[in-house]
């Protein structure tokens, strides 16, 4: 076929393309700054909850899978906070006389939802999926934190732009079997780097360069 533009052109309109989504995301992202800017002091520390959930007790302790109350996280780009019937599988039988656990009940016969508080969230300009993360073999608790050991939910890591491309960039210091994925508790093993160039081959995980362009996260 014969070339219509010029090669140079393809510079210029890829040049604009970045360009637009810089200015489109800055935009985005000052007023989402001055929208939340306090909800962005508090990495590392726990978020007050209507209800003191504990992961450690029921991820770790009781051993619940995360699917079991996260139940899209696989499917879909929501993980998916459960909804008060869940708790009430084990609730309206197990500690039913429970003080803490009041809000639950009452959420429960008045068919409101409980108000959690939000703990991880990107701005709206940010395109993120957890199906894809955790079909590759990225774990909750790489993202997450230990959170087999959160008596209360915090988030912790920034979820900044470095923090996702310092990933894309080298996924094998990060990825693990897909069986290890929803792991409480989960050390990385001491030849990961063996581990996970493989596993980057075994999965089939894009290239850093496609993975690192402006376009999978802001679209
Ligand atoms: C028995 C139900 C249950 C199980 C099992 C469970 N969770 Fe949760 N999870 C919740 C509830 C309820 C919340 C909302 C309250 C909170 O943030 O603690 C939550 C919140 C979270 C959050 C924070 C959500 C936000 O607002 O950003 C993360 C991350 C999370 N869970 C990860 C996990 C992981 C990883 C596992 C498995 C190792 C797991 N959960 C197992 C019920 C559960
Ligand atoms: C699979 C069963 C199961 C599910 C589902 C479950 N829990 Fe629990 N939960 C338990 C057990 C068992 C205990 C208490 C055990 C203990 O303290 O030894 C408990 C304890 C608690 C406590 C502490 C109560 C107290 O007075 O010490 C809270 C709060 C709680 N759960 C909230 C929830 C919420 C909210 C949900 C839904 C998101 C939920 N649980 C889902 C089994 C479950
Ligand atoms: C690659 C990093 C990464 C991995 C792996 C990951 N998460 Fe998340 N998670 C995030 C980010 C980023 C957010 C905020 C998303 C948003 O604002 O849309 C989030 C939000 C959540 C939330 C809040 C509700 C929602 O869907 O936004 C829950 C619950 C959660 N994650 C649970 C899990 C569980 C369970 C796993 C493992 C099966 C997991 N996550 C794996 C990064 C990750
Ligand atoms: C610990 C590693 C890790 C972190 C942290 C991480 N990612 Fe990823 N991400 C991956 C891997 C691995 C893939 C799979 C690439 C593929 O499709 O083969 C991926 C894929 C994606 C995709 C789909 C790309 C495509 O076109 O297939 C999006 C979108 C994405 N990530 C967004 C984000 C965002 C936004 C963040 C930060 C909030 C983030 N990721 C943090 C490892 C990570
Ligand atoms: C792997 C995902 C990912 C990729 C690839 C990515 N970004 Fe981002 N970007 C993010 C996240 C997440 C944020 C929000 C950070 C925050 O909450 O502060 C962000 C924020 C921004 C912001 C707001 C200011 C800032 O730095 O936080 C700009 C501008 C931006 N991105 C431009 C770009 C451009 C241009 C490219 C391509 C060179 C790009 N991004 C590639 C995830 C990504």
């Amino acid at each position: 076929m014969a070339q219509i533009f010029h090669p140079s052109t393809n510079t210029i309109s890829r040049v604009s393309i970045y360009g637009a989504v810089f200015i489109i995301a800055l935009g985005g992202y000052v007023a989402y700054r001055v929208n939340q800017a306090s909800y962005f002091t508090d990495i590392n520390e726990a978020r007050q909850q209507p209800v003191p959930f504990s992961h450690k007790h029921h991820a770790a302790e009781l051993g619940i899978d995360c699917r079991y109350c996260h139940t899209s996280v696989e499917t879909s780009s929501f993980a998916g906070i459960p909804p008060t019937h869940t708790c009430m599988s084990c609730h309206s039988q197990i500690w039913v006389k429970s003080e803490m656990l009041e809000p639950v009940r009452e959420s429960y016969a008045t068919d409101k939802s409980i108000e959690w508080v939000r703990v991880n969230a990107v701005p709206d300009f940010v395109y993120f999926d957890h199906s894809i993360h955790v079909n590759k073999g990225i774990g909750c608790t790489t993202c997450h934190g230990p959170i087999g050991e959160m008596p209360i939910t915090w988030r912790a890591h920034t979820l900044y732009m470095r923090w996702c491309i310092d990933c894309h960039k080298h996924p094998e210091r990060y990825v693990r079997r897909r069986e290890d994925v929803f792991k409480a508790s989960y050390a990385p093993p001491s030849d990961q780097l063996a581990l996970g160039r493989k596993l980057v081959k075994e999965y089939h995980i894009k290239s850093p360069r496609e993975i690192t362009d402006c376009y999978t996260c802001h679209r």
